[in-house]
């Protein structure tokens, strides 16, 4: 489990059987919808203490509660009840928790999901619908959030402390100005080849806000005692928890190496939570956990982060326009695609992870994100028993769109003309893959125990 979902108490409240699942089967696209629907079909009463307030501790505390990043506090009814009917909209149109993964899209078993089920999004249409009632708590207390330390690693839980911790060199960020990048080095001190397991990306304290992207790239020292490029360490943007390689890979972090940051900041900062002011010695930290030395030996393929490029030519979207990227990317051996986050800012609406397959002519969805937001970047991490398979030559094929219309809720100014940049104010259009390199033996080995999987699991039935 990760630890994203340790905040989700053990007990999961037994799934409340209201008769009205067939609406999330239907899919709530709307708050309209959800009302009406609910307002017809449902019979039973939905109550807080009964089925709403085991849902909102274990999916919304976690950033609703005091000094957590969301507006309000929601860890109680007295602080609920007033925001019962945005609850319910923000709910049914999948916009809280944040987390854009389509439903019913590709493949959906992934790591540290944050989305609701559809019988949670409508118990908690239906409990609005019926006027938010209190319900009577008998002798139970309210429930109590499971929850780290808003400081605390993200894999804390369940890695315990980073064996290594890099920190960027403090900047101070104005309060207000153009957008700025810090690009320190930082050694790892490690004087041996080591496999990561995990690595978190960490703006410190109040500096979340203005952190917009914070790229770490590696550098080896060679034989003339000269630096030179060694590829990516991770990459963090706005709203990302981290990543967590599969067991029996390895991402290496090379000995006598160091970080090069590249740290872009926003004065003032974007989002409703911004602080809009001065923010001094803003510091970015890097926690990793290492795999014991020794494990690269056990570990038989490799496994990097890189960024795949979309667009073929400029990237230009006129004032009230939209515009479509796409980017194929193919390789010489059988890899698993492990993870998958798009890249874009203000414009950008939605992305989407295909494979096409040339020996069947087939193209196949893996994943879709329909309602981007610059606020959240999740690196989607696949479930490793489902994470796409592509045989060599196979191809990857990455879509993003955009959107410069008013009809963007993100969009701060559809009368300018949007061009590639690396401001805010402008687009980017890529994604970044974690990607494992098979080899021809592996591939059909990994393909075997998924079959044999199968089989066990028909057999079962
Ligand atoms: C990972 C952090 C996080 C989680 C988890 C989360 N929220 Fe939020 N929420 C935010 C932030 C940040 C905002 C303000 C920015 C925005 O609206 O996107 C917000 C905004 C909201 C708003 C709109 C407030 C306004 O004034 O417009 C509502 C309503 C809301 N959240 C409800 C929920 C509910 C209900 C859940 C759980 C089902 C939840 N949130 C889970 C971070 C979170």
């Amino acid at each position: 489990m990760l630890s994203r979902q340790s905040w989700k108490t053990q007990q999961r409240p037994g799934k409340v059987a209201l008769g009205f699942a067939v609406l999330g089967v239907l899919g709530l696209s709307s708050y309209a919808q959800a009302q009406s629907s609910s307002l017809s079909i449902d019979s039973e009463r939905v109550t807080y203490a009964d089925h709403v307030a085991q849902i909102i501790t274990d999916n919304c505390v976690v950033c609703h509660r005091e000094g957590g990043i969301g507006p309000m506090q929601l860890t109680n009814f007295e602080q609920i009840r007033p925001w019962a009917p945005l609850i319910s909209m923000r709910v049914a149109n999948r916009e809280m928790p944040p987390y854009a993964y389509d439903q019913h899209i590709g493949i959906q078993d992934l790591q540290g999901d944050w989305r609701l089920s559809d019988e949670e999004i409508s118990t908690i249409t239906n409990w609005v619908a019926q006027g938010a009632p209190e319900g009577d708590w008998g002798d139970r207390s309210h429930p109590v959030a499971n929850l780290p330390n808003p400081d605390e690693w993200n894999f804390a839980d369940q890695f315990g402390q980073p064996t290594l911790v890099l920190d960027s060199a403090p900047i101070d960020v104005p309060a207000l100005g153009n957008d700025m990048w810090h690009r320190p080095y930082v050694q790892t001190g490690l004087n041996q080849d080591r496999c990561i397991k995990a690595i978190q990306v960490k703006p410190a304290g109040n500096a979340k806000a203005v952190v917009h992207h914070a790229n770490s790239d590696l550098e080896v020292m060679n034989a003339d005692g000269e630096y030179e490029d060694y590829g990516q360490l991770t990459e963090y943007a706005m709203g990302k928890w981290g990543e967590i390689m599969p067991d029996g890979v390895c991402r290496v972090l090379p000995a006598n190496s160091r970080v090069r940051w590249d740290i872009h900041l926003f004065p003032g900062g974007v989002g409703a939570t911004a602080p809009g002011t001065m923010i001094e010695d803003n510091v970015v930290e890097i926690g990793i956990w290492l795999h014991p030395e020794g494990y690269a030996d056990k570990a038989r393929f490799k496994q990097d982060l890189k960024l795949y490029r979309l667009n073929q030519g400029e990237l230009v979207i006129p004032p009230h326009g939209t515009a479509m990227t796409q980017g194929f990317h193919s390789f010489d051996h059988p890899v698993r695609v492990d993870s998958f986050q798009p890249h874009g800012h203000l414009r950008m609406r939605a992305a989407s992870l295909e494979i096409f397959y040339p020996a069947t002519g087939r193209t196949e969805q893996i994943s879709q994100i329909s309602n981007w937001s610059a606020t959240w970047h999740h690196s989607h991490l696949y479930e490793p028993d489902v994470a796409p398979l592509v045989p060599t030559g196979g191809v990857l094929v990455i879509k993003q769109w955009y959107d410069n219309t008013a009809n963007n809720p993100n969009n701060p100014d559809p009368d300018f003309w949007v061009v590639e940049g690396s401001r805010t104010a402008d687009e980017m259009t890529h994604a970044w893959l974690a990607v494992t390199h098979l080899d021809e033996d592996g591939y059909q080995e990994i393909l075997a125990q998924r079959e044999e999987a199968k089989q066990r699991t028909v057999a079962a039935e």
